[in-house]
Parts: C-alpha cells; structure tokens; sequence
C-alpha cells in the first residue's frame, strides 16, 4: 500500500499529521526523526514529510534527520522544524524571532505551486514557532510569507522538496487538509488505499494465516480496544478458536462484569472465561494504602490469576493476542519500515506471558496500525455496542485507586453505588459524550452531617470530570452547577453512608486525572 511517511521530531501534533493524511485515504506511518534512511525506506513510500519540533534546529545537539534524505529521490515537505532543517542543509538561515509567532496568521502565496493547488489565498494558517528562515537555502525560493512577513512556504528549484513555516495539520489551518492532500496525492502520487472495510479484509486474511489452526487468546479489560479486538477476531476466525479471558478482580464498577460478558455473547463469542478472582486480589491489598503497593500487588494478582487460569484452558502453542493501539508503539519510540519488528521487541515488554509469547513469535496485535478513532469507527462497523465505543477510560486497577485509603468491600460497595449514580446521570443529562473521562473517589475522611434531627458522621465523595484529548493534559469540565447540585442531592439521598459532595477543580497538570 502506498504510503507517506512522517518523520517524528518530538513535535506535539505529529501524531496529528498521520492522522490528517489517513482522512483522505492515505495511509501514513510515523519514525523516529534520526532515522537512517536506509532503514526505513520500502517501496511503498511514496513521499516523507518532516515534523515540527520542541527544539530549535540551531542548537547543539538537537535531533538531525539523516543527510541522505536530501537526496533519497522522494518528494520531502518540512514542517516548521522540518521546514528548518531543510533550509540549513541547503545553507539557509535560521534565527530566534524577537517574538514567538503563536496563534492565526495568514498566508499569502506569492508563486504558484502544486503545494497550493486549488486553494485560494490569502488564508488563515496556523503558527507555533520561536524560530524562522531568515534566509531560504540557495536552490530554493520563497513561495509564499506571512502576514508578519516571514517565510511561509519554500519550494526547491528542482527538486519535489517543500517546507512550510506553519502547520497545516492543525485543525485551525484553513485549508491545511488540502495541502497534505495535494502533497500526498498530487505531489507524492499516493493512491488512496486505506479505509477500514479494507482494514477489515486485509486483517481478515492476516489473522487467518497466523492463526491457521491455532487457537487465540484475547484478554478482555471491558474497555474499547480489547473489545474491537475481540470483535476483529470473532469476525476473522471461527468462535470456537477464540477463546476471550476477562478477569473480575473485584475492582470494578457496578454491572460491569455482566455487561462485559452480554456484550461479548452479542459479538458471537463461545468460549468465554469469565474468572471470578474477588478474593485473589482483595486478600492481598488488605490493609494496604500506598497507591502504587496497590497497583503492584494488582499487577502480580493478574500476572497469577493469567497463569493459573492459561494452564487450566489453553493448549501450549496457542495465540495470544492484545489490543495494542499505533500511538502505543509510536509512544514507546519504535519506528516503521524494516526496522519494525526489532524496535517492537522493545516495546511494552507487559507481563511474563506476553513476553514469553512476544519472543516465541506468538503474540498478535490486529489494532496495530490503528489510531484510538479508527478504532472506535472499526468498533461500531464490527457491531460493538455504541455505548462500549464511546466510554471513557478505565484504569487496569480499577476502583482500587479510587478509594484513597485501605479497601474493604464495603468501601467498594459504596463507591460502586455512588459512581453508578453519577454516571447513569451524565448519560441521562446528555453530559456524558462531552466528558472525557469522569469518575467519582472515596475521600479516606469523614465529615459532620445532619439528617432527620440525628448528626452523623459519613463519607465524603469526590467527583471528577475532565476534558482532554489524550490524558496527557486535561481540564476540568466546566459542569453545569444546576446539574452538579441535582447530582450531588440525588447521591447524598441514594447512598446514606455518603454525607457530602464535592467536586474536584483541578486541572492536568498540575493535578493527574486519578487522584492516586
Ligand atoms: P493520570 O491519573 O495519570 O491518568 O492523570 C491518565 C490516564 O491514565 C489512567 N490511569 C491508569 N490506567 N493503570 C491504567 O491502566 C493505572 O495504574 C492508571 N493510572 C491512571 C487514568 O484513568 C487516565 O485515563
């Protein structure tokens, strides 16, 4: 399949740029910047476009890409700091602005080129850079400024190699899909290959290969990538080779185990192993209040209960697969191309048997190529129930780190009622699909309360809501109070051991998302 390759720089919308170029039906795929080119060129690349950066390309020591690239023969766009980098290697000048240009700016073109084909100018980018080209590199001109009179744009004389000072993967950059689609398609000459039926078909015939008479098996959390995975594989193979392993550590929400074992009957899955395993993770965290003790002694529990319940059920040589997502390996720092497979090695080594199954050839990832939208509109043509599709994350440890002191099944009962109030009210007030991620804690304090003539002494809870594109950041959802107030009467009225509310007005950073 044709494909653009995306040069990562450290920039904070790289990912972004991938994203972008699959929109028009261009698959993409992203390698560390440094990269030796001989490594990670294949024949489907048909054009390789360069990042931006956190660094400035003038500085000592700051991510090169390979000198070879200027020459490979492939048409290059360079953005911001790829922009950079190709003007110094033709002896072009970059220099600090007096001022960062952050925000809109538009552009004028001042010489026509395939980059801007069809688009009318002047229009509106979008800039984040503290650096500029002072001077274009000797074989290439200035096409196009912006409004502060910078280099907007450069073209080789000669070559197919283009850099622009903004960034046309922002979703501020008018008409910023259409120049990486008349880079991609026009310019590169990509055929728009990818879309998810062909995704779909292409893993279907994969799986079956791998798999042949194998039997695979998946492990469940509940969550939306294991189960699309779940889905591709009941899809791809017969159900009875499929064997879907969910662990119930006794940490998780209200009905969630039922309804992870409907859904998965609902996709045709046969062979289920539903493990009940309360009392293999609770006895353990006994008395425990140190977070990360809590996630150790969860993460050994797993690492246990998988082994026992694998050698009870699975015959050796079997499958295993996971729901890996592409930002997970990107994440992790492994490139594409022929170098793929030993940077994957490296990646998420995970538990023992992941890693015995990883080095034995035996471990599968059919999301692999996909970003987290991908999978959900995967999710949702494989028939996933919609509301699995869209539901917010759910850490491995589950409630475990959400009751702020020792746990007890009773503590676990109460923040389990609670939590299940809070969000079946998002969902009926419409608040939940503007939600990233929101859950409620058990404050480890009791505080005063009056009810009927009686004072009493209950819990507190806190409710959080964020908004975040990926969890690395997030702010505080700006709650309705109306909405807020009926919620916290309705869980303060419901759950009698809970005598206040609060709700949590903190952002990412400086705050984490969890409050453990
Ligand atoms: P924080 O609290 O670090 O959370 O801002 C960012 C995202 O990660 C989730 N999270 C976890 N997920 N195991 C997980 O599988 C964990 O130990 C864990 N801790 C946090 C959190 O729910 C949020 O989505």
């Amino acid at each position: 399949m044709d494909r653009i390759l995306i040069l990562d720089f450290g920039g904070q919308t790289t990912q972004l740029i991938g994203r972008r170029i699959r929109d028009f039906g261009v698959y993409s795929e992203i390698a560390p910047g440094t990269s030796e080119i001989a490594d990670i060129l294949t024949p489907d690349v048909k054009g390789i476009i360069l990042s931006g950066s956190p660094h400035s390309s003038w500085e000592e020591g700051t991510p090169q890409p390979d000198p070879a690239l200027f020459d490979c023969g492939l048409p290059l766009l360079g953005i911001c700091y790829g922009f950079h980098q190709i003007t110094r290697f033709d002896g072009g000048v970059v220099k600090p602005l007096p001022h960062r240009e952050y925000g809109r700016s538009q552009v004028q073109v001042v010489q026509n080129d395939p980059l801007f084909e069809g688009i009318e100018a002047p229009f509106d980018s979008w800039m984040s850079h503290g650096d500029s080209v002072d001077a274009p590199g000797r074989n290439h001109d200035v096409i196009a400024v912006s409004e502060n009179g910078v280099p907007a744009a450069i073209a080789h004389r000669d070559k197919m190699i283009r850099g622009v000072q903004f960034h046309p993967e922002a979703s501020h950059c008018e008409h910023g899909t259409k120049i990486l689609e008349n880079f991609a398609v026009g310019i590169c000459g990509c055929q728009r290959q990818w879309t998810l039926e062909q995704y779909i078909e292409r893993q279907r015939s994969e799986l079956q290969q791998q798999a042949a008479e194998k039997d695979v098996l998946l492990l469940i959390s509940g969550g939306v990538d294991s189960t699309v995975a779940a889905a591709l594989l009941l899809k791809a193979l017969p159900a009875e080779r499929v064997w879907l392993m969910y662990v119930d550590t006794g940490m998780m929400r209200k009905g969630e185990s039922d309804e992870v074992a409907k859904n998965l009957k609902a996709l045709g899955a046969k062979n289920l192993l539903l493990i009940d395993a309360k009392d293999r993770f609770l006895q353990p965290l006994s008395g425990v209040e140190d977070p990360e003790k809590k996630r150790k002694l969860i993460g050994d529990a797993f690492i246990r209960v998988q082994e026992e319940e694998v050698a009870k059920h699975l015959p050796p040589g079997y499958l295993l697969a996971q729901g890996t997502l592409y930002t997970d390996l990107i994440e992790s720092g492994m490139g594409v191309g022929k170098n793929a497979q030993v940077i994957k090695s490296h990646h998420n080594v995970g538990t023992p048997l992941v890693r015995a199954k990883r080095d034995a050839g035996e471990l599968i990832e059919p999301l692999d190529q996909l970003y987290k939208d991908e999978v959900r509109r995967l999710g949702l043509m494989l028939g996933v129930d919609p509301a699995i599709v869209h539901r917010h994350p759910f850490p491995g440890p589950g409630l475990a780190i959400r009751i702020l002191s020792d746990i007890t099944e009773e503590k676990l009962e109460i923040l389990r009622e609670a939590d299940a109030i809070y969000i079946s009210e998002l969902r009926q007030r419409g608040l939940y699909d503007q939600i990233w991620q929101a859950f409620s804690v058990l404050l480890p304090v009791r505080s005063v309360g009056v009810t009927g003539d009686a004072r009493d002494y209950g819990f507190v809870l806190g409710l959080r809501a964020v908004t975040s594109s990926d969890g690395m950041t997030a702010d505080v959802y700006d709650f309705p109070t109306k909405d807020l107030l009926e919620i916290s009467a309705k869980i303060t009225n419901s759950v009698k051991q809970i005598g206040r509310v609060v709700y949590d007005i903190s952002s990412k950073p400086p705050a984490t998302i969890e409050w453990e």
